[in-house]
């Protein structure tokens, strides 16, 4: 792998992080139309918690997203470029992310999936997550199969 530098997003890296997020999530428009996310979305989350960002050769490479809440964490968003996928970004964003919300104090990790995303929980698991229940997908994002969110998570020790 080229080598990766690893940084805390501020707001001026909003309108890259949303390029990026869709670029990576066009892979589920066989069930959903239209962008993941936009700009102002990204700055709104900005003010809620923190995109750790991976670049490489000058380019931002990867994101992912962490929110406290109480004692856990909530990761998100996890993006790689689609051209550079299956070179370890998104493992190594993954161990950056349990770093952060380690020396946070946290006790876990949650996350959710779409379900008919069948690749990911064997992603996850990979990575110490365990499923742990399921929540509805909002009908108001208009899935074109039906779906719903396998909620994952790691206990950090
Ligand atoms: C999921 C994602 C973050 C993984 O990041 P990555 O940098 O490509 O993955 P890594 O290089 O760290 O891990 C590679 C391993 O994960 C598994 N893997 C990764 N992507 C996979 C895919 N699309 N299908 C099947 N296995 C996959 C494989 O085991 C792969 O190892 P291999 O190439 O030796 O077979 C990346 O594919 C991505 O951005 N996807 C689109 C956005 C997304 O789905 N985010 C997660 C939403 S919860």
């Amino acid at each position: 792998m080229n080598q990766v530098w690893l940084r805390v997003a501020q707001l001026e890296d909003a309108d890259a992080i949303a390029q990026l997020v869709n670029r990576a999530f066009q892979v589920e428009r066989f069930f959903i139309e239209g962008d993941r996310i936009n700009p102002g979305a990204v700055r709104e989350l900005l003010r809620k918690g923190k995109f750790l960002l991976a670049e490489q050769s000058g380019a931002l490479a990867g994101c992912v997203y962490l929110e406290p809440h109480g004692d856990r964490c909530y990761l998100g968003l996890l993006s790689v470029d689609p051209g550079r996928q299956r070179s370890g970004l998104g493992t190594l964003l993954m161990g950056a992310a349990e770093e952060d919300c380690r020396a946070a104090g946290a006790r876990g990790i949650d996350l959710q999936i779409v379900s008919l995303r069948t690749e990911l929980p064997g992603y996850y698991r990979r990575l110490g997550y365990e499923e742990n229940g399921t929540a509805p997908f909002p009908a108001s994002a208009q899935p074109k199969q039906p779906c719903y969110f396998i909620r994952m998570s790691k206990e950090l020790g």
